[in-house]
Formats: structure tokens, C-alpha cells, sequence
């Protein structure tokens, strides 16, 4: 009796002993991080012209970090631009931005990211900012909530990191007060073993390599990461799947699929490049439209793309594997 009791308070010792390891390793560790790098912008009128491309026309920073107008089409964003949305929380319908089903478990508040130096990121260095976008680090050390794509900006160059840097601290400050995160369990565990580091210096690839570069162009604008699946709490686009579409996204009461951007003929086959192209240029300001002729992609942003950049864009997608598509039943 007296073995027994005594194998059962060692055998107690040692749960909780590993459950303290575990604890100590993801509050202790965890995320995996470096310290900001000593990153210093030098701002040209060139660097901000190319940010003002980049935030407004590839990355779209806006159509997170503002509030969309939804009954105009592709839902621009609504000034002020980058001040923030409101928190998504257990009760909101749609969540949109692509998390699945409606109600957010706990608290997520899409942050001010104008210079305003209390509420948005006037008091960040430009290393600290450049960590958050690539690596997925706050200013504080904590784990960004992967709804912020860092994981597609992985391979930003410094240069166009920069240029983006430049624009957004050239942008008038705001003051919008966005709470901190506040996850329910098990997702305020799970959160902190996403983010990974990223070794500088980062370089994109030359333009004239034109399939390199619109890879490239089609990570950081997130095309790939709205056209491919994923599996379920896992981040990276699935590399089998690439580019085969399907995706649903939610908008009110209707389900969209993004489409198959692979050349199978469920996808681009049928398409050439003049015709890629020109999708592009059919809307290029926002109407007035119903829920059902809106869609989620932003084709007014986009539409700002260069000729040159969504050629290579193109000429990336016709390398790919044709892979016939196949409606996904849930986005995350
Ligand atoms: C798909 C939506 C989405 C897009 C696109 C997006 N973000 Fe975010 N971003 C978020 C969310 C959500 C958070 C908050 C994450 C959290 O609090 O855990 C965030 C947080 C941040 C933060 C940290 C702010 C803070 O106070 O901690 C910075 C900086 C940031 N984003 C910059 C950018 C920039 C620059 C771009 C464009 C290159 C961008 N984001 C594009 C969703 C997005
Ligand atoms: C926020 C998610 C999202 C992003 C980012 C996105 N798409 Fe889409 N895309 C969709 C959805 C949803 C559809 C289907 C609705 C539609 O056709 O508007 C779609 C449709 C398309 C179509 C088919 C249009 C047609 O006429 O049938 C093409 C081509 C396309 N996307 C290319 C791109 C490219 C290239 C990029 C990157 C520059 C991109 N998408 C970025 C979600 C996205």
C-alpha cells in the first residue's frame, strides 16, 4: 500500500513537472524570435512612390488594417486608411478575411498601423516593423496572430520591406486605440509556435527572370495564399495544392471559391496572357453593387498592377502543374 502511494505521488511529481517544462517552454521560448534588426530606411521620393505602389496596388495592407466598404464593389478601403477594424470576437457573422467559420474564439483586434506614436507604430523602429511584417513578432516580443499574412511575407526583399516602411510612416497619423489580442485556449497556446525568423539580407529575385519574379509577386500579394488550400490550423498553402483555387470565402449568406489558377482547363487553360491581363483592367473604380455581385478579391486595388508585373505573374502560373479544382469545404 505504502509502494503504491508513493509510485503515485512520483508519478504526480513528474506530471506536473513536465506540464511546468511545457509551460516554461512556451511562455519561456516561445514564439521563436530574434531581437528587430538594425534596419534604417533611407527615404527617397523613388522609395515612397515604390511603397505607395506596393501598399496600395500588391500588398493591400489597408484591406486588413481598414474598415471595408462592402456595398461598393470589391469592398475598398474605408479612410482612415491603416487606423485599424473593429475586434473581431466570439460574436461577429462574418469574419471574412478568410478564418473560416463565423465568431472569432476570444479577441482579435486588426491594428492602427499610421505613424500616430500612442495608438499605431510611430514609436517602432523600422526593425521592428520589418520584423512584425516578415517574421511575425509584435514590438513587445509576442507572437503575431497569424491572420496577419507574415507567413507570405517571408520573402519580402529588404528593399521593397523599406519602400513599404517609408510609405507607411509618411502616412498622417491617426489616433485609434485597438486593444491587444486575447485568445481563448487552446489558440493562445497554439499562436505562440508560429512565427519564424528570417536571416537578412533578403533579396528579390531580378525582374527579367520573369517566372522567379511573379512567384515572388504572387507570394507577397497573397495571390497564392487565397488560391491554394490549406490544412486546418496550418498556415503554409499546401504545395500540392498550389494555385488549384477552390477556397471558399463567406460574404453575408453566399459562399465564393477563389478559381484555379493552374493551367487545367478548370483553371487558366483557356486563357492567354492578353486575357489575363485585361481581367484586370475591367474594373478599375468602385460601384455600387449587391451582395451577390461583389467578390471578395480586391479587383480595384489590383487593378493598379503594372503590365510588366502581372506578365510575370502570368508567366509564373503557366509553369505550374495543371491540377484540376476542387471546392473546399472551409477556408482555414
Ligand atoms: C489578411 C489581413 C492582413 C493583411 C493583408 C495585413 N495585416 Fe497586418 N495585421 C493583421 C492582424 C489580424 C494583425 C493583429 C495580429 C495580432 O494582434 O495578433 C496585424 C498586425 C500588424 C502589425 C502589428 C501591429 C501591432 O500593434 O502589434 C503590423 C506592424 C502590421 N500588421 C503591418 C502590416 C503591413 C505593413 C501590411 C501590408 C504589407 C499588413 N500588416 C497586412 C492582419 C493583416
Ligand atoms: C482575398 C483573397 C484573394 C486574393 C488576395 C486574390 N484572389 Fe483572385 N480570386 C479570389 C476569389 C474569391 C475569386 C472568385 C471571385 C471572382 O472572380 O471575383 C478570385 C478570382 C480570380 C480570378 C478569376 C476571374 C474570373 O474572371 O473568373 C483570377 C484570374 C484571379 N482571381 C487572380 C488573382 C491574382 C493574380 C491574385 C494576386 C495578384 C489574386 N487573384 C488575389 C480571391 C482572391
Amino acid at each position: 500500500m505504502r509502494r503504491i502511494l508513493k509510485n503515485l505521488v512520483a508519478l504526480v511529481a513528474l506530471a506536473m513537472l513536465v506540464i511546468a517544462g511545457v509551460l516554461v517552454y512556451v511562455y519561456g521560448v516561445l514564439p521563436r524570435q530574434q531581437p528587430a534588426p538594425d534596419f534604417r530606411v533611407e527615404v527617397t521620393p523613388e522609395l515612397l512612390e515604390r511603397g505607395d505602389y506596393l501598399v496600395n496596388h500588391v500588398l493591400l495592407c489597408n484591406d486588413c488594417h481598414s474598415e471595408r466598404d462592402w456595398t461598393l464593389y470589391s469592398g475598398p478601403a474605408k479612410p482612415p486608411l491603416g487606423a485599424g477594424r473593429p475586434c473581431l470576437v466570439k460574436e461577429s457573422k462574418a469574419v471574412g478575411i478568410n478564418f473560416g467559420t463565423p465568431g472569432f474564439p476570444g479577441r482579435l483586434c486588426i491594428r492602427n498601423i499610421t505613424p500616430d506614436v500612442e495608438t499605431g507604430i510611430g514609436a517602432w523602429t523600422d526593425g521592428e516593423i520589418l520584423r512584425a511584417m516578415r517574421e511575425g513578432i509584435s514590438r513587445d516580443g509576442e507572437a503575431l496572430f497569424p491572420i496577419m499574412p507574415w507567413f507570405m511575407y517571408q520573402e519580402m526583399s529588404d528593399e521593397d520591406a523599406a519602400a513599404v516602411i517609408a510609405y507607411l510612416r509618411a502616412q498622417p497619423p491617426v489616433r485609434s486605440f485597438r486593444p491587444d489580442r486575447q485568445l481563448d485556449f487552446p489558440l493562445n497556446i497554439i499562436y505562440r509556435f508560429y512565427p519564424r525568423t528570417v536571416d537578412m539580407p533578403v533579396r528579390a529575385p531580378p525582374r527579367s527572370d520573369t517566372v522567379a519574379y511573379g512567384r515572388y509577386l504572387g507570394e507577397i500579394a497573397r495571390c497564392e495564399f487565397c488560391h491554394t488550400a490549406r490544412v486546418r490550423g496550418r498556415v503554409d498553402p499546401l504545395p500540392d495544392r498550389l494555385y488549384s483555387g477552390g477556397v471558399p470565402f463567406t460574404m453575408g449568406t453566399r459562399t465564393q471559391y477563389s478559381m484555379n489558377l493552374t493551367p487545367h482547363p478548370t483553371g487558366l487553360g483557356n486563357w492567354t496572357k492578353e486575357m489575363f491581363i485585361a481581367r484586370f483592367r475591367v474594373h478599375t473604380e468602385p460601384f455600387p453593387v449587391t451582395e451577390e455581385q461583389n467578390s471578395e478579391m480586391d479587383w480595384v486595388a489590383f487593378s493598379g498592377m503594372t503590365d510588366a508585373d502581372l506578365g510575370a505573374i502570368w508567366d509564373y502560373l503557366a509553369t505550374l502543374p495543371p491540377l484540376e479544382s476542387k471546392l473546399l469545404d472551409r477556408a482555414d
